[in-house]
């Protein structure tokens, strides 16, 4: 069982507050594809003989490329790689790039998973985040995705936008659970350096929300997503039972995983490396020869920290069998002994097997992960 992430990374218009590496899209995609396909042969050795179980487009906009485009990536992988026949293949659409007719294109390539970034319901949002599309085109988009036969949906939302309330983030999950979707990834808000709404934030121009403000946030979709029958098994990721993202949830469970394209990373179990972040020099370096990519191979210590990274953002947590069968009886006393002022407090639970935040924990996670960061050698 493996992955394969493919990172498209063009888009129509940039957005206010995104740091995934993207450019403007151009007409003639041909050369990426076939960079795109060269590194996939340059490095089918990746994955060893795992078969791959989920293959992800990702962006960028990957909904920037033709059917015809896309079909011949999933061919040539088809070609390089053991594709399980009922591959999880996601494939991330910007609403005003749907319509019934790419829609009919993607089923035609097996496509079997549809994630829409949406984002907000409300268009002044929409209008901030300097999104492409409108709150009625998101809604037609939706309904079209259905029309076309997909029904593993799941859309993106930002919420602890400036300027909504938590009134207004709780009239937008409704609206989005009065759609049958299977599944929601809803990040807050991040001002990230070197973007529009970064860069406004150090003038002074706009201004994070409060924390207790956050927390109503959160709270309110965990409660609002929890009773449409969602489980939230990832701090931004809910799902109704057997539509989890199969895709993502291996990331968080250490499965192997090869990225192609720029800025795509890859992991192994024992080293990760990512592609460079550069469109034009990726293409140059993969057809001549030349590196395109960095590596960090993962001491214990890394490990360890990876495996946290990852674990305790899940319902399934950490998973302390596995701690002592991999960082011995150290690696489990340092992690359990951590553990006990966040039992204590009510952040963390654990029974025998596991230990997971609880929700409480969850709205502090980024906290709680980083003192658990090994600082030296186990
Ligand atoms: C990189 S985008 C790719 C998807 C697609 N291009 C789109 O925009 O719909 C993946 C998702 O990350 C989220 N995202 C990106 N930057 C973010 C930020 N700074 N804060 C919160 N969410 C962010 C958005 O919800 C977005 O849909
Ligand atoms: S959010 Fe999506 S469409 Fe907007 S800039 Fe980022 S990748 Fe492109």
């Amino acid at each position: 069982m493996a992955g394969i992430y493919i990172h498209i990374p063009f888009c129509k218009k940039l957005c206010f507050y995104c740091d995934f590496y993207h450019i403007i899209s151009s007409d003639d995609n041909s050369v990426f594809v076939d960079t795109l396909l060269k590194e996939a042969l340059l490095r089918q050795d990746y994955l060893g003989t795992e078969a791959v179980s989920t293959i992800y487009f990702g962006g960028g906009t990957p909904s920037v490329f033709s059917i015809k485009e896309l079909g011949k990536i999933l061919d040539g992988i088809n070609k390089i790689f053991r594709v399980e026949e009922n591959c999880e293949i996601t494939v991330e659409l910007n609403p005003d790039d749907v319509n019934s007719i790419y829609l009919d294109g993607l089923k035609k390539l097996n496509i079997k998973r549809i994630s829409l970034g949406i984002q907000s319901w409300r268009d002044s949002d929409l209008k901030m985040l300097n999104r492409r599309h409108n709150s009625v085109q998101a809604a037609m988009a939706l309904k079209e995705t259905f029309n076309a036969g997909f029904e593993n949906v799941t859309i993106d939302l930002i919420y602890g936008i400036p300027g909504m309330s938590v009134q207004e983030w709780a009239s937008n999950l409704d609206f989005t659970f009065s759609f049958d979707i299977k599944h929601l990834s809803a990040y807050h808000l991040t001002f990230e350096p070197g973007t529009v709404f970064g860069k406004m934030l150090e003038k002074g121009l706009i201004s994070e929300i409060e924390e207790e403000e956050s927390a109503s946030l959160f709270n309110t979709l965990i409660e609002k997503s929890e009773s449409a029958g969602f489980i939230h098994y990832e701090i931004s990721n809910f799902g109704k039972p057997g539509y989890f993202s199969v895709h993502n949830s291996n990331y968080w469970k250490q499965v192997n995983y090869l990225g192609l394209g720029p800025s795509a990373h890859s992991f192994n179990g024992y080293s990760r490396q990512w592609n460079i972040s550069d469109v034009k020099g990726y293409i140059k370096s993969v057809n001549n020869g030349k590196s395109f990519f960095e590596k960090e191979e993962l001491d214990i210590k890394a490990r360890f920290n990876e495996y946290i990274i990852t674990s305790l953002r899940t319902m399934w947590g950490i998973d302390l069998e596995y701690i002592e069968k991999t960082f011995e009886k150290e690696g489990y006393d340092y992690v359990v002994n951590l553990a006990g002022k966040f039992r204590d407090y009510g952040l963390m639970k654990q029974d025998k097997k596991t230990l997971v935040l609880t929700n409480q924990g969850k709205m502090i996670s980024d906290n709680i992960i980083s003192e658990f960061m090994m600082p030296g050698d186990v």
